[in-house]
């Protein structure tokens, strides 16, 4: 598939009609929300005895409350409304399916019935061809945004811990911050516009009720979680919706799964590497995008999957046609274990042989399975696996190797510049393992151009 194919909106030609995409989501998000609230039988009475009031509770725009109020479903569907969702206003009124979807046709419920029963619309007259409005060249514009650099980090609670009661001094922690030095000189002069953090939720936001394997934030803004400790005292993240849209856009058109997620606290699996990277600070200097995985319950993501994936993303950012740059950060690991009887495992040799594989074959390292993860890095090392995300979303991954139109192998871009590595134990039951690598202006710019091809 390629990539101009992606892009393409060309659903938005079909006359008559509105495809509920992220772009249409991130427009109605409060308004599809307040339908959704109808579903409890308290707030259709508060909502019945009183619209506006109710309707004034919600950040709706006027344009969309005076949509509600008029009830024009076209409208609504216009201002970002999902039809499945719209019909809860209708059900609070007791009026029908047929009685809403006649009146976005200019008929009444029974006209809208008889032309049904005489067989229904006839899509004849009803195509694209037929739009009068159709835009001829959907192509998207050129991608302008960058994925810079990749950086890698564990991100041990206890690290986050540390910097939250003053304890970076003392003799335990010394070591372990002065290994993260260099990394917050190199960023000051390398912040990016957004940052896409990969890393797992730890029961936090995510119970047993909903276990999605890859999430990724799409939302204006997330709090830092409760854990149980109560919230670290560091700032809350604010996301990057029009990116995170684009990116889901294209990755689930490269047929992966994703699950949006617009609300949800964020916890120290997102905030410790932020802590580590930016110091102590009073707000984040960029844009942050959260990128959740599975890696609590089994099956989790196979290292190939999240390799690919992470090529997916790349594509995804190089193809946005903001001037971003823009960084992902794989989080987790290394090596630990957290539970039973192997609790403690450390295994320095094969963290620093993952370290090497990582920089110089990440395609071999993804062929790793889960058990030499669990055998050799602990039953929690098995989060490494999300630094391929990370590590897919660098130039010289860019293209697909099975891709006949994949530039020949001397136009490959070379592997990613190491700026900053490290390794230490223990941090509490961990090993801890940071990583920084960045892409040279040429490899970015070669990544770009094979992406159009
Ligand atoms: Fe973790």
């Amino acid at each position: 598939m390629s990539s101009s194919m992606m892009r393409d909106k060309r659903y938005r030609d079909v006359p008559g009609t509105t495809l509920f995409d992220a772009e249409q989501s991130r427009r109605g998000y409060h308004l599809n929300q307040f339908c959704m609230s109808l579903m409890r039988p308290e707030n259709r009475e508060r909502f019945v005895a009183d619209q506006r009031a109710y309707l004034d509770e919600w950040p709706m725009t006027e344009e969309q409350k005076q949509a509600v109020l008029d009830f024009d479903l076209n409208r609504c569907i216009a201002l970002g409304g999902n039809i499945y969702f719209l019909s809860k206003i209708g059900a609070t009124f007791g009026k029908s399916f047929q009685f809403m979807a006649g009146s976005m046709t200019g008929l009444s419920e029974a006209a809208y019935r008889d032309m049904m029963v005489a067989g229904g619309r006839s899509p004849d007259g009803n195509r694209i061809a037929d739009n009068p409005d159709r835009v001829d060249d959907r192509s998207a514009p050129p991608g302008r945004a960058s994925v810079t650099a990749s950086i890698y980090s564990s991100h041990v609670p206890a690290m986050g811990a540390a910097m939250d009661h003053g304890k970076t001094d003392e003799p335990y922690w010394r070591p372990v911050f002065a290994g993260y030095e260099p990394t917050r000189s190199w960023l000051r002069d390398n912040t990016p516009d957004v940052i896409l953090l990969v890393y797992n939720d730890h029961a936090t936001a995510f119970d047993l009720s909903l276990i999605p394997t890859f999430a990724i934030g799409t939302g204006a803004h997330y709090p830092v979680a409760d854990e149980g400790y109560g919230p670290r005292p560091v700032p809350g993240i604010d996301g990057h919706p029009a990116l995170a849209a684009h990116i889901v856009q294209e990755v689930v058109q490269d047929d992966f799964d994703l699950t949006l997620v617009n609300e949800m606290p964020v916890d120290h699996g997102l905030t410790v590497p932020l802590s580590m990277m930016f110091g102590d600070v009073a707000q984040w200097p960029c844009a942050v995008i959260p990128f959740a995985v599975n890696v609590v319950q089994y099956p989790v993501p196979s290292g190939r999957r999240c390799l690919e994936l992470g090529r997916a993303i790349g594509r995804a950012i190089r193809s946005y046609p903001e001037d971003l740059r823009v960084q992902v950060w794989g989080t987790g690991g290394m090596s630990h274990q957290l539970q039973g009887r192997r609790a403690g495992l450390i295994n320095p040799e094969w963290d620093n042989a993952f370290l090497d594989r990582l920089i110089a074959d990440p395609a071999r390292l993804a062929e790793s399975d889960h058990l030499e993860y669990i055998e050799e890095a602990g039953s929690e090392g098995i989060e490494l696996v999300m630094w391929l995300i990370a590590r897919g979303a660098m130039a010289d991954q860019a293209s697909d190797q099975s891709d006949a139109a994949s530039p020949a192998p001397a136009q490959m871009p070379a592997p990613p510049r190491v700026i900053h590595r490290f390794y230490h134990v223990p941090a509490s039951n961990t090993a801890v393992g940071h990583l920084v690598l960045q892409d040279t202006p040429t490899n970015a710019e070669t990544a770009s151009n094979g992406a159009d091809q």
